[in-house]
């Protein structure tokens, strides 16, 4: 059963509206305005409405009515002014002041009734809908923040897969480079300065676990101030001393910039990997600008390369078992590896060396 609360002075009042209403609903009862506000506080959520009489002592139904719209509380619960007034003034200033009903004293039974039930009923069902348009509306806006989410992710999506772009323009250029470099050097010296080029892209995965992993914040401009490995071309040369040249030969004035240099062949690592590293500012022209763009080259001979991708693996298999052992082992097939290294270099200078005389020869023949 719904609860209905009744304000009135008069004893008798109360009882009678009790008589009538107590059929269809439970009757709360207060006495005087304050207590009918302190029930309204105490009740809040479980009235369906408020009859309340206008003449009180201490505080009178006009003030509740003050206190109630002041409060919001007249969207909250119908009020139904139950009153011996019959100035029309008064019953108009009370409608204006937020109450859905007048019933006049002395009461008719079946009228409160049937009033209080409409009211009641009415004022539900405008609340239920009043709910509708509140949940639609709370839908609505939370469709558009997430129309707007994904127009920013897009964004960032197109500026990542930009900045992707720009990066695999890089490698081009880089690539470009070096092809040109060995088309030249098959031309003049018969030879070539690399034995292969092997180019990728970090994926977006390990791009987003390597800014998180270094504290950086994950934003496309991030990856541009932060990471200098996103392009990466690694460059397989048959000698050791290939591999200075051609670094060399890579980084011009006006052209590609050496920003960082770390040679572990002069200085290997101490797990026995050997190459050299170059950090370059790549220029790329693009429609609008040129600009420099971050790749990492790796230069290393065959054999080390050999080396490094079993190493690598190794890395990713971190349960393999006598892992101390598989470490010192591969540190020595390291260190033999720069040895082989050098004494091939040594075999190819002396086959140079020979070859040259030949022709040197042939031409006094
Ligand atoms: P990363 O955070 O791994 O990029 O290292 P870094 O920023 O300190 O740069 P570094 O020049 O030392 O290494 C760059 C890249 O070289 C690595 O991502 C690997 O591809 C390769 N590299 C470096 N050290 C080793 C190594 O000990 N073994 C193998 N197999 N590769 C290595
Ligand atoms: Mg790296």
């Amino acid at each position: 059963m719904q609860k209905i609360l009744v304000a009135d002075d008069v004893e008798i009042n109360r009882e009678i509206l009790c008589e009538i209403l107590s059929g269809d609903y439970l009757i709360e009862t207060a006495t005087d305005g304050e207590q009918a506000i302190q029930k309204l506080l105490e009740c809040e959520g479980r009235l369906a409405a408020l009859l309340l009489d206008l003449q009180m002592p201490n505080m009178d139904g006009y003030a509740v009515m003050e206190w109630m719209k002041k409060n919001h509380w007249m969207e909250k619960i119908p009020v139904l002014i139950t009153s011996g007034e019959d100035s029309a003034e008064i019953e108009n200033y009370c409608f204006e002041m937020g109450v859905l009903d007048f019933i006049h004293k002395p009461f008719e039974g079946s009228i409160v009734k049937n009033r209080v039930k409409n009211i009641v009923e009415l004022f539900a069902s405008k609340n239920g809908l009043q709910q509708k348009v509140e949940i639609q509306t709370k839908a609505l806006e939370e469709q558009g923040r997430i129309i707007q989410i994904q127009a920013e992710k897009l964004r960032d999506t197109k500026r990542f897969s930009h900045l992707m772009m720009q990066y695999q323009s890089a490698i081009m250029v880089v690539e470009t480079k070096l092809k040109v470099l060995n088309a030249e050097f098959s031309q003049e010296y018969n030879r070539n300065p690399f034995e292969s080029i092997k180019s990728r892209l970090k994926t977006p995965k390990s791009i987003y676990e390597k800014l998180e992993r270094k504290g950086f914040p994950i934003s496309v401009k991030s990856i541009e101030e932060n990471l200098t490995d996103v392009a990466g071309v690694r460059v397989i040369c048959s000698f050791p001393d290939d591999i200075y040249r051609l670094a060399e030969l890579v980084v011009r004035p006006n052209d590609i910039i050496l920003v960082q240099k770390k040679d572990y062949i002069e200085n290997p690592k101490s797990n026995g990997y050997r190459s050299l590293h170059l950090i370059l500012d790549v220029p790329i022209f693009l429609s609008h600008e040129k600009k420099y763009v971050k790749v990492e080259m790796q230069f290393r001979t065959i054999a080390m390369d050999f080396w490094a991708s079993l190493e690598h693996k190794l890395r990713y298999k971190k349960t393999v078992e006598d892992m101390e052992e598989i470490e010192s082992q591969l540190r020595i097939c390291a260190d033999s590896i720069a040895v082989l290294d050098h004494q091939m270099l040594q075999i190819r200078d002396k086959i140079d060396k020979t070859h040259t005389a030949m022709l040197h020869e042939n031409q006094f023949l």
